[in-house]
């Protein structure tokens, strides 16, 4: 088996920075719904890492500056050649037009794009909504990602790059929850339009990961009666996480040679979580 499958082609990779590396093994998978602070992990930087070691070279972008020193101290490091960092809020429309200019200077073109910037909303019912929530939300989980494939698409067709976009996406988008749902639109539209001109484009649709998600709202807080009607859809015997490094393989199986059969897919990975 090859293994450096995606020598030579460039993935970017939104909100990718994040990461404290600190989780072992043992801690990936949990059965208990009880959150453990010392096995947080961040997703976006398992997908950098796991392109870097199949060979790929990486366009990370993050808005935490923190993060970013961390990524850069801990794995900048060790593939020097081989990746672009970069402070990028990506619902700001200047910083992604240098954003994707500077990743063409680096590294010709970009081949892969991962969405995975996202955040979490309160569990709100529509009638409780916050405007302001609201705009937050459908600013980083709907239109960040449509004008990051926009400007994709049309990077890689300019290159005439085999591409391909994964966006994350949750379950939570099956269930009544809002963060997310919109996801999987912008996947098909992508897929149906851009398929034919060789850039797929596809939604991971992930169950519960242990990540630094839910820390905005130990501050403000989260909807008790969402929370409490989110918790009925766990199975009765215990809440199981997914393994991030097993979505970072996912992500990069999808973009490769064997993935090219799957277009416009929202390919659920919950372990079975909303499968009953
Ligand atoms: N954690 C879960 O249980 C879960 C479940 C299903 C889906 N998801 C999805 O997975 C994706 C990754 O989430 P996570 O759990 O790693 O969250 P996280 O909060 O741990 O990480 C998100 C990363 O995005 C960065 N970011 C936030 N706003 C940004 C902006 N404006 N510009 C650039 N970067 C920005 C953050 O700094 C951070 O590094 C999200 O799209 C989320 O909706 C998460």
């Amino acid at each position: 088996m090859d293994q450096v499958p995606h020598k030579q082609k460039t993935a970017l990779i939104t909100g990718a920075a994040g990461g404290l590396g600190v989780y072992t093994a043992s801690d990936r998978v949990s059965t208990s719904s009880v959150h453990n602070p010392e096995a947080y992990g961040y997703l976006g930087r398992a997908i950098a890492e796991q392109f870097l070691l199949e060979g790929a070279n990486v366009v990370v972008c993050d808005i935490n500056q923190e993060l970013i020193a961390d990524f850069k101290d801990k794995v900048s490091a060790a593939y020097p050649e081989c990746t672009l960092v970069l402070k990028t809020d990506i619902t700001d429309e200047a910083a992604l037009d240098s954003m994707f200019e500077e990743a063409e200077k680096t590294f010709g073109k970009i081949d892969y794009v991962v969405n995975s910037a996202g955040m979490m909303d309160r569990f709100d019912p529509a009638g409780e909504l916050e405007r302001a929530m609201w705009d937050r939300v459908i600013a980083l989980n709907l239109t960040a990602p449509t004008m990051v494939t926009k400007r994709a698409v049309n990077l890689m067709l300019k290159h005439e790059a085999k591409g391909s976009i994964v966006n994350i996406a949750s379950v939570a988008a099956f269930r009544g929850f809002c963060s997310g749902a919109a996801y999987t639109g912008l996947t098909k539209n992508t897929a149906v339009f851009y398929g034919p001109k060789g850039i797929r484009c596809n939604a991971i649709m992930a169950g519960g990961m242990q990540t630094n998600i839910f820390k905005p709202f130990m501050e403000t807080g989260i909807n008790m009666e969402g929370m409490a009607i989110m918790q009925k859809t766990f199975p009765q015997d215990g809440f199981a996480y997914i393994e991030l490094e097993k979505v970072a393989k996912l992500v990069t199986y999808l973009c490769g040679d064997s993935g090219s059969i799957v277009n416009g897919a929202c390919w659920t990975a919950d372990g079975g979580v909303t499968a009953n």
